[in-house]
């Protein structure tokens, strides 16, 4: 089964939102091939859930605070996002590390937290361009997998996402990653992870993915699924995306 992992990000509207989920959960029927799980934005997410908690599509959070309840304004919690119907969060997206500053120690805050909250992580890992161009690309990854460290991860509840910061739309001129870029930095990132855990954690890509080449990547021996952001958050691409996945 292919894994579609769809990061509506802030992209969308709450009419678009709710417009789109339903247009994914009417257009899966008959698509054995892929599993299906959206993030919608956090004010949009009860009213997603309503439309998909009856098909087969699963729900993300796209991002938590690290603390279940209490005076924190403008934060949302695990356990919150569990309430609402999450079953996956993600976790250290390059946008809250490079953007909002988040850093190791909150990444490792919320990881727990969500775990606590019996929600799937997915912990998410990249290098800059200037680390790449450093050479120092294994270097971040190996940093940022250091959240890990002593964690208790309950098999099942960990998935990993490598996602090369200078692939990911959005942000002024990105450059697709190739496909022996991936299948390299996936098999030094599976086996980083022994390291610290012997639980198996499913490997996600992203940065740039669309119908064209999600095959390419998907077909990869150490890729279990895909994190896509700007092309699942239109009907066509995230259509086209479900089509060549299912296929
Ligand atoms: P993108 O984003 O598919 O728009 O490049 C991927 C991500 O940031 O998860």
């Amino acid at each position: 089964m292919r894994q579609l992992f769809a990061n509506w990000k802030m992209y969308l509207n709450h009419e678009e939102s709710v417009e789109l989920a339903k247009y994914v959960a009417s257009s899966i029927d008959g698509k054995e091939g892929v599993k299906i799980t959206v993030f919608p934005s956090t004010l949009s997410f009860t009213a997603v859930h309503d439309v998909c908690h009856e098909t087969d599509i699963s729900l993300g959070g796209q991002n938590v605070a690290w603390v279940p309840k209490g005076a924190y304004t403008g934060a949302v919690s695990a356990a919150l996002m569990s309430d609402a119907g999450a079953e996956y969060v993600l976790v250290g997206h390059s946008e809250r590390r490079y953007i909002f500053g988040e850093d190791s120690e909150a990444v490792r805050k919320k990881l727990e937290a969500v775990l606590d909250a019996g929600l799937t992580a997915i912990l998410c890992v990249g290098e800059t361009k200037e680390d790449r161009e450093a050479d120092k690309a294994n270097y971040r990854i190996q940093k940022q997998l250091m959240a890990l460290e002593g964690l208790d991860i309950p098999e099942g509840k960990l998935l990993l996402a490598y996602e090369p910061v200078w692939a990911i739309a959005g942000h002024g001129d990105v450059e697709p990653c190739t496909v022996k870029d991936v299948a390299e930095m996936h098999a030094m990132i599976k086996e980083t992870l022994t390291q610290y855990t012997a639980v198996s954690v499913p490997l996600l890509f992203g940065g740039s993915v669309n119908a064209e080449n999600a095959l390419a990547y998907h077909s990869l021996e150490d890729v279990d699924g895909l994190l896509v952001g700007s092309a699942s958050s239109t009907k066509e691409g995230l259509t086209a995306l479900i089509d060549v996945l299912a296929a």
